[in-house]
């Protein structure tokens, strides 16, 4: 059985509390548990991750490419937080890498702020998952599936 990693960036944490009228009640622990399902159901094991910090981000993708070369890794979702809007260095590091990744926003970003509009993932990711609130996760898991 192959893997599914799940990567969260900054802020994602406080999940549940962070204006609520944007990404919903549920908590990081629930989305985990909406995740767990969603892998159940397509044949994955989870691995569930959040930091607020850009590097460690960056180590969990170099992980994922040793881990998809290997064999064992069916690829990444990613949510970056706000880091989507910035680094450069996330971007390096999923081309660098090659792995299999779909970006995933709770929120329609292009329906926010213009700093929202520009990702730095998406021209590496290999699909995206946008607006579907917390359930986006749970497609993105199917999603994945599809691309295996
Ligand atoms: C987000 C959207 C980003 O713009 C924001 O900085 C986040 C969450 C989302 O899931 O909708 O932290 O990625």
């Amino acid at each position: 059985m192959k893997t599914a990693l799940i990567l969260n960036g900054p802020n994602l944490n406080l999940l549940g509390t962070r204006e609520p009228q944007v990404y919903g009640s549920q908590t990081l622990a629930d989305v985990q548990g909406l995740c767990e399902q969603a892998c159940l159901a397509n044949g994955f094991a989870l691995d569930f991750r959040q930091s607020n910090h850009e590097g460690v981000l960056v180590d969990w993708l170099h992980e994922a490419g040793r881990l998809q070369a290997a064999g064992t890794l069916a690829g990444v979702i990613l949510n970056a937080g706000a880091y989507t809007h910035t680094s450069i260095a996330l971007h390096d590091a999923i081309k660098g890498t090659g792995i299999t990744l779909i970006e995933l926003h709770i929120s329609n970003v292009h329906a926010r702020e213009a700093f929202r509009h520009y990702s730095y993932i998406s021209p590496a990711a290999k699909a995206v998952m946008v607006g579907f609130g917390v359930n986006g996760y749970a497609l993105a898991i199917a999603g994945l599936a599809g691309m295996q």
